[in-house]
């Protein structure tokens, strides 16, 4: 049954209202977001049909040894797989989902964003206290001293000369990788900071999320499917640890059965209408909503 004039059923409306009045008996509420939420912005979901992972081994394409053997055996779906990822990561922006996000934790309603997603689009959207889990694809890290520094997005496309894009040829794929990352001032070749399968998260990054995840008091799980571990366990841990857990998502997961409210809404839709009920009304005229 659908309330007259608005597109979302009843019972969804009646669950963001006791969304609403949870979140806002909590002292400290966090999200934990997946593909789900960047979907909106262009960049494909990893399982389901369209998927990443659909069009893209991830025994190959998701870990390194992979992703070495394709390069030996046909560089030419590298070059395809990396100018795929390349101009999908440039081209997205934030969506409304990264937008009522930053601005909930700008209001002090949200403590923090933990983010399986390595598109930067929550800081880009304005949030500030982000654990990236995965990494993020716009930074760099040497393999020899190990520092970290950003890859300014602005210079990717001109970094990568048009000779390099979409060739197959091994020695113009390093040569692309080799300035798509940059080389460290150490003089040692610089990777895109992202966490492969079977890598170890960021320890700092993985402590801070888990830190955050044992103190907050309600925790949104919005997109993710919560099948890849250890950052599928932050939503069970803070529910283990007395949070109150929201799941966003259009699709049961493995979450659903310990979430407190299930939200079977996109995200953007979902968190819109959550942040209109924090939000002052200058704060939602200055925004778009
Ligand atoms: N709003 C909310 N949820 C959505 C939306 C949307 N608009 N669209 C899709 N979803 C849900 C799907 O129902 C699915 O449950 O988002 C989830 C996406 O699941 P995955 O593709 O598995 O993405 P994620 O959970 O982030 O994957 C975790 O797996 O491959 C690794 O490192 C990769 O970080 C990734 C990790």
């Amino acid at each position: 049954m659908r309330k007259r004039g608005s597109s979302i059923d009843e019972e969804s409306l009646r669950r963001i209202r006791d969304s609403c009045r949870l979140i806002s008996t909590s002292a400290s509420t966090v999200v934990f977001t997946g593909a789900g939420v960047s979907s909106e912005s262009g960049i494909p979901v990893f399982r389901g049909s369209g998927g990443l992972w659909e069009r893209y081994n991830p025994a190959l394409f998701g870990n390194l040894l992979g992703l070495a053997i394709v390069f030996a055996f046909s560089p030419g779906k590298i070059s395809y797989f990396a100018m795929e990822a390349i101009s999908t990561f440039l081209s997205a922006k934030p969506n409304p989902a990264h937008e009522a996000i930053a601005r909930l934790e700008q209001a002090g309603i949200v403590k923090g964003v933990i983010t399986q997603n390595v598109d930067n689009l929550h800081r880009k959207a304005g949030s500030s206290n982000v654990f990236e889990v995965h990494g993020n694809i716009f930074r760099a890290r040497c393999l020899k001293c190990g520092v970290r520094s950003d890859i300014p997005k602005e210079q990717i496309l001109e970094k990568i000369s048009s000779g390099e894009k979409g060739s197959s040829k091994r020695r113009d794929l390093l040569r692309m990788m080799d300035r798509f990352s940059g080389r460290c001032s150490c003089g040692g070749r610089r990777r895109p900071d992202i966490v492969l399968f079977g890598e170890m998260l960021p320890r700092e990054t993985l402590t801070g999320a888990l830190e955050l995840a044992s103190r907050c008091d309600c925790i949104i799980a919005a997109g993710t499917s919560a099948l890849v571990y250890p950052a599928a366990s932050i939503p069970e841990y803070a529910v283990q640890n007395g949070a109150a857990l929201i799941e966003i998502n259009p699709n049961r997961t493995r979450l659903t059965p310990l979430s407190q409210i299930w939200i079977s809404l996109r995200a953007s839709t979902a968190l819109e209408l959550i942040s209109k009920e924090f939000l002052s009304k200058d704060e939602l005229d200055a925004w778009r909503i």
